[in-house]
């Protein structure tokens, strides 16, 4: 059997240097004179620089015990895998309608009204993976100079997809609050401008594993009306709540129907990440253009995927109540494992796969940053997880750990982590022995 690729098998090197931090905000530095500029727009998620920082240290054969990824460790079920294997021998191997198999849109759009959303198979596009969508759905609203409110903390693809289009990422806060996350709805309101065009928004949340409650939602409903804003509402996680069963559609509010552009996709809830399957549900009056956008992009997403993302949407649904069972109880392990190290404390995440631990006891009793503990722990104790500067500024003091690894992994990485934060010489001993802050 052919051994499996994963992200981390990059050759060191070959995507990108293990030293370039390429989540920061566009390079300070110019562009190459022979590479456009537009090109210093572009961030990249966190989890693909870690992973090759790791790769040469799994080289020099150091385990290490992989956080990072936001990617189910499940494989996908047997029956999606059939599908897609059986549209392969059935000839599914030719270009597709741009905007998807009408079955496939037909049967996203019934799962949408389930949800609340008064969605046709008009408004359904077919994408490879929800991130294409996302590019989509900024390249259609965003004007050059718009300014798009994107989460803070955040998927960093937001803001770099909002410059890439001209636009002007605005972050609005998503704060730590009592044993959760919440959307902090004023300092939201004072983030929009005049130039304000649309707000970006994602529930269940990465990184936080916030979930939009009633009142939250409500404030960005009259937000978005009052100030006549383009909802991009990211909805991958849905159907990954642990308190709640499901999260509500920001579609699913009447006032926001014309509005509101829905990313999801099948990567999370299926496990399907490597199949690369999403979609979007769009008010009428720009399916045409974003048609437009998958013609000049992809043609189409594969067929026989799609008739993968058929038999997932046709058949049972007992696999996403079981992963989500699954998750829950590592969730629980994981952040009770998490809450017993000194100076550290982990919320339990409402909705998604990480925990997004608050570390900035632990930093302010050791002195060093969150950077330069998440290097530490990957370099001197294994364990590769993500800082929260990843995420945007607001992310300082925090660090991200994906719990959609196997138990035994989990747990042991609890353990490297709090010897880690235990290895933390307090601040004083750093100054009085010069101890370097990054190792
Ligand atoms: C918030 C968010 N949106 C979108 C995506 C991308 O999903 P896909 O793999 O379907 O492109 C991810 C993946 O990590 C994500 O975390």
């Amino acid at each position: 059997m052919l051994k499996r690729d994963h992200p981390v098998a990059f050759a060191p090197g070959f995507l990108f240097s293990s030293s370039a931090n390429m989540t920061k905000p566009p390079s300070e530095g110019p562009s190459s004179p022979r590479t456009a500029s537009r090109l210093d727009a572009l961030l990249i998620e966190g989890s693909f620089r870690v992973a090759a920082e790791a790769r040469p240290l799994e080289l020099q054969g150091k385990e290490i015990i992989h956080l990072e990824f936001g990617e189910p460790d499940f494989p996908a079920p047997a029956h999606i895998v059939e599908a897609a294997m059986r549209a392969l021998r059935e000839g599914d191997t030719k270009y597709a309608p741009p905007p998807g198999i009408p079955a496939l849109r037909e049967a996203i759009a019934k799962a949408a009204q389930a949800r609340g959303i008064s969605a046709t198979a008009e408004g359904i596009l077919v994408t490879s993976g929800a991130k294409p969508m996302l590019q989509y759905a900024v390249f259609a609203v965003v004007q050059e100079g718009d300014d798009v409110l994107v989460p803070n903390t955040g998927f960093p693809i937001y803001p770099s997809l909002v410059r890439l289009a001209g636009g002007v990422p605005r972050r609005y806060p998503v704060v730590r609050q009592g044993d959760g996350y919440a959307l902090d709805v004023d300092a939201l309101a004072a983030a929009v401008t005049p130039r304000t065009k649309a707000l970006m928004i994602n529930s269940p949340h990465n990184p936080t594993g916030w979930v939009a409650n009633a009142t939250e939602m409500e404030a960005v409903a009259k937000l978005a009306l009052a100030h006549d804003l383009w909802v991009i509402s990211d909805e991958i996680y849905d159907g990954l709540t642990y308190e709640a069963a499901g999260s509500p559609s920001f579609a699913a509010i009447p006032e926001l129907k014309d509005r509101t552009i829905v990313i999801d996709g099948f990567s999370k809830r299926y496990a399907m990440t490597g199949f690369r399957l999403g979609f979007g549900i769009v008010p009428p009056e720009i399916a045409r253009h974003i048609t437009s956008l998958i013609i000049n992009n992809t043609s189409c997403a594969p067929h026989f995927v799609q008739r993968a993302g058929l038999a997932a949407l046709e058949g049972p649904q007992d696999c996403i109540a079981e992963f989500r069972e699954a998750f829950r109880a590592r969730r629980n392990m994981f952040t009770a494992a998490l809450n017993l190290i000194p100076g550290v404390a982990a919320p339990r995440p409402a909705g998604a796969f990480y925990a997004f631990a608050d570390v900035r006891e632990a930093l302010a009793h050791a002195g060093i940053s969150t950077g330069a503990l998440a290097t530490r722990l990957l370099h001197d104790f294994g364990v590769a997880a993500l800082p929260g500067t990843d995420f945007g500024p607001g992310g300082e003091g925090f660090l991200r750990f994906s719990f959609a690894s196997a138990p035994a992994l989990l747990e042991r990485g609890a353990g490297l982590f709090r010897q880690c934060v235990e290895s933390l010489a307090p601040v004083s001993a750093i100054e009085q022995y010069a101890i370097p802050e990054a190792m």
